[in-house]
């Protein structure tokens, strides 16, 4: 075992969308690189070089698998998202966000495993409240830090959590707002949606996975209090409406969107969260513009 190793990583939802392209940067800088999976992972989304480790979801395993992997940090990614749930969502998104975070906890805390970077989400500050959660998946983040602080204060965990805004980059397979525009881009297709003057907070991939490893830099540091909030922000909130209209000039047509054809969801987001702090070290370096070039010449060069 090598805890004080500093380039020995573990991270959960490393198959997703910010945890692949973290685990591939780390792989790239030299890290050696753990996962966790479950059965049911997409394996094969996973970046070459990085270790895999199946979790068949007890606690007793979750220990073992932490001690094996042994890093000096980790970075705990793995989620369900919902952005409004329906009944059947409930059990999944404790399980995951709760049962198997906190299985993590245990586990670090048993292996002496300090540093914690997490991923948190803005929509645990709801109108700009100290904590208001918009949805059950927001809350079932809150719920996760509230377990931490007991093993901040019992087994010297030190942990950042940084709150994530909107993010974006080429090739995001998960089915948002830019799969959408893509698609109505390629096809024609008129699109219903709300009035769209809702502000986004949209951070580019590559300055996401900086962000987060400045955050284990900053533990590494040993800077600061034991569990630190820092905000994953662009610093630049734009109407959706305008990102489209932006989207539509560099793609080379306007999008056939209908606005105010549907009503805003319930608690929707209209001026994200304002009041976190940056993590030291890092601001982003990608404009929404370059990084919208970015998105439409890749999404382009896969249509040819
Ligand atoms: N991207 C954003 O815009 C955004 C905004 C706010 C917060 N965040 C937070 O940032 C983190 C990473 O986000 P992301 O967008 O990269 O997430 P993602 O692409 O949806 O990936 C999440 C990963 O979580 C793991 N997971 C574990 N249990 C799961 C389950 N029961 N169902 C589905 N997935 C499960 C999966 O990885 P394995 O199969 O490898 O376990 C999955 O690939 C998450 O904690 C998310 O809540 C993201």
């Amino acid at each position: 075992m090598h805890p004080t190793d500093r380039r020995r990583t573990l991270i959960t939802g490393a198959t997703g969308f910010i945890g692949s392209h973290l685990a591939a940067r780390l792989v790239a800088d030299g890290w050696e690189v753990h996962a966790v999976l479950r059965p049911e992972s997409q394996a094969d989304a996973l970046p070459p070089g990085v270790v895999p480790h199946v979790h068949d979801g007890t606690t007793a395993q979750m220990h073992t698998l932490v001690a094996a992997a042994a890093p000096s940090v980790v970075f705990h990614l793995a989620s369900v998202f919902v952005a409004q749930h329906q009944q059947e969502d409930v059990t999944r998104l404790v399980r995951t966000n709760v049962e198997f975070a906190t299985q993590l906890l245990d586990a670090m805390a048993a292996s002496g495993v300090r540093h914690l970077v997490n991923a948190g989400t803005a929509w645990q500050h709801f109108e700009n409240g100290d904590y208001n959660p918009v949805c059950l998946y927001a809350a079932t983040k809150q719920a996760f830090e509230a377990l931490l602080t007991f093993y901040v204060e019992t087994a010297r965990i030190r942990a950042v959590s940084l709150r994530v805004f909107d993010t974006y980059g080429p090739g995001d397979p998960r089915p948002k707002l830019f799969s959408v525009l893509d698609r109505i881009a390629r096809e024609g297709s008129e699109l219903a949606m709300s009035p769209g003057d809702q502000l986004l907070d949209l951070v580019y991939i590559d300055d996401v996975v900086d962000a987060f490893i400045a955050a284990a830099r900053y533990l590494q540091a040993g800077a600061g209090a034991a569990h630190e909030i820092f905000a994953l922000s662009s610093g630049d909130a734009v109407s959706l409406r305008e990102v489209a209209t932006r989207y539509g000039r560099i793609a080379g047509r306007p999008l056939p969107i209908r606005w105010g054809s549907r009503p805003y969801r319930e608690r929707e987001v209209m001026v994200p969260w304002f009041l976190g702090s940056p993590i030291p070290g890092w601001t982003p370096q990608v404009s929404l513009e370059e990084g919208l070039r970015r998105v439409i010449a890749h999404a382009q060069s896969r249509a040819t």
